[in-house]
């Protein structure tokens, strides 16, 4: 079956799916004739469904993406600038979590959601664990602390030094401050050797971040465990990620205890204007 099929009734000629194709794989040579796929092209093609979602007319097909798998877009459902920029000031990382769970759908939602996120040459190689039982989630929380009394001794940066030992003591007295109690953590890893691999996950777990604030949940990055989370043996066995993939990010998921009513401050963005 070709890769590329037209709808001669549909099209109309305009050639906006030969200018869309990253791949420059399209060709439309006159307005007399229709568009075709290069000799010989077919692997060059990222499959990123720019060319179905330009055509206005729906005359376009790849036999990787059935039209009737690729929705209209809703405009109408768009948010303006002003909402979007609101979620983005408004979300704050949540470190307090209530101990109810969230529903599996919910977090098959999220994940299916951030599979929107770009990826490098539409690769899409990104993965995901989710550890969705909370005491799984503090077995890892303790993992990572055993890891820290591991390196305390080794290390020589002194704020980090101090910094474990505050996140050690705490874990001393049943605070957990590694993953702050959360109910759950999302795990996003990929094959550790891919160009952009974690260029990749680190989009895809912001995307999921965004989208469970837009949904009512809390989450926050798990900077200590994606630190030991390629080094810690007993922790890299508790993950149990696939084989060669590399965690590039995790996040610790949640209904958050607190609603925030004021934004924060950030620094002034230091910017180079070259005009
Ligand atoms: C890569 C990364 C790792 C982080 N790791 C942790 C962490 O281990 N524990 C924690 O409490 N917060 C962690 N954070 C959250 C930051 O401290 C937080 O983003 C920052 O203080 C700004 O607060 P806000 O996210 O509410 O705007 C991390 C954030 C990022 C981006």
């Amino acid at each position: 079956m070709s890769l590329f099929t037209i709808d001669l009734k549909k099209c109309k000629r305009d050639g906006m799916c030969a200018k869309e194709c990253p791949a420059q794989i399209i060709v439309l040579t006159d307005k007399d004739t229709f568009p075709t796929l290069m000799e010989n092209s077919e692997e060059s093609c990222i499959n990123c469904g720019h060319c179905v979602a330009v055509c206005p007319h729906g005359a376009l097909t790849l036999s990787t993406m059935p039209l009737a798998e690729c929705p209209s877009i809703q405009h109408k459902l768009l948010p303006g600038a002003s909402p979007i920029k609101q979620l983005l000031m408004a979300r704050r990382s949540i470190r307090f979590y209530k101990n109810s769970v969230a529903a599996h759908d919910l977090l098959e939602e999220l994940i299916d959601t951030a599979r929107y996120a770009p990826t490098g040459s539409n690769k899409q190689q990104v993965q995901w664990t989710v550890f969705e039982n909370p005491s799984e989630v503090n077995r890892l929380a303790s993992m990572v602390i055993d890891f820290a009394r591991l390196m305390l001794p080794l290390t020589t940066d002194e704020t980090m030094a101090k910094s474990m030992e505050r996140k050690i003591a705490a874990w001393d007295k049943g605070i957990d401050s590694i993953l702050r109690s959360a109910p759950h953590l999302i795990v996003v890893h990929s094959q550790a050797d891919l160009p952009f691999a974690e260029a990749d996950c680190v989009i895809a777990l912001t995307y999921l971040e965004l989208y469970a604030y837009a949904k009512g949940l809390g989450t926050c990055w798990a900077g200590y465990l994606t630190a030991a989370a390629n080094f810690h043996e007993p922790l890299i066995q508790a993950m149990d990620l696939p084989q060669g993939h590399k965690c590039f990010g995790a996040v610790m998921l949640g209904y958050p205890q607190y609603k925030y009513t004021r934004i924060p401050t950030r620094n002034a963005p230091v910017v180079t204007w070259r005009k």
